[in-house]
């Protein structure tokens, strides 16, 4: 119980640095993480399989913790080649970040360095193909896919519900894993992701004032706290009264 309380704690600090390098970054990979879990549940994942797919999420950009990519991330330009190089670079320095916490967590660096794979085999930085690519990168692919198109980036307005669906369901069997994509288009998924999608994106109080009220000293999972009173949820037991 101890150790687990630990590595909570780690990822927990793991978590605080993306806020402080980027709050912006912080709430991505936390809508991220809960659209995972909600496709993760209707994929029919165990718990140990939800929990992993939670972590690679929350943590699949820990890449970015680089101010150079933070800057050029920022800037609502087209990017030349060499940006566009540096970009391509986050998996694997994440996966580099992550590598010490392998032995604890071992589906972290390989989920984090596999989530900009692709289906078809044209994806980066190893051109995994199919169910080579692990199950954790397949869902965080579709989802953040969703959240990228959803939320108002520097370089981009934020789209709908609709137009984000059709752009994954564009990419199945190409991107994305075809059958994933059929689960996360589906009208139940949908419900449960457009949900979480309008709180998440409702004005609110920054994260720091809703954390403070959570207590984590008996509690190992770190993720419970953003974690969508979706019924998908409910019904896999992840989420605690
Ligand atoms: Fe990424």
């Amino acid at each position: 119980m101890a150790l687990a309380r630990l590595g909570a704690a780690t990822l927990e600090s793991l978590l605080d640095a993306i806020d402080a390098n980027n709050p912006e970054t912080g709430a991505h990979v936390r809508r991220v993480a809960q659209y995972a879990l909600t496709l993760g549940c209707a994929a029919d994942l165990d718990e140990r399989a939800l929990h992993r797919v939670e972590r690679v999420a929350l943590f699949h950009d820990i890449g970015k913790i680089d101010q150079a990519i933070s800057d050029i991330v920022k800037e609502p330009k087209k990017l030349t080649p060499e940006e566009r190089r540096s970009i391509m670079m986050h998996p694997r320095r994440g996966a580099d970040v992550l590598r010490p916490l392998g032995a604890f967590f071992p589906e972290l660096p390989d989920g984090v360095l596999s989530h900009h794979e692709r289906w078809d085999g044209k994806g980066y930085p190893r051109g995994l193909r199919g169910s080579s690519i692990p199950i954790e990168a397949r869902i965080v692919a579709i989802v953040d896919t969703f959240d990228a198109v959803t939320e108002a980036r520097a370089y981009s307005h934020a789209r709908s519900l609709e137009t984000a669906q059709q752009i994954i369901v564009k990419g199945r069997g190409t991107q994305f894993d075809p059958d994933l994509v059929d689960l996360f288009a589906s009208p139940p998924v949908m419900r449960d992701i457009g949900r979480i999608m309008r709180r998440e994106h409702a004005p609110r109080k920054t994260h720091g004032s809703r954390r403070k009220k959570a207590s984590t000293s008996s509690i190992p999972d770190i993720t419970f706290r953003w974690r969508s009173p979706s019924p998908l949820l409910r019904r896999a037991g992840l989420l605690r009264p």
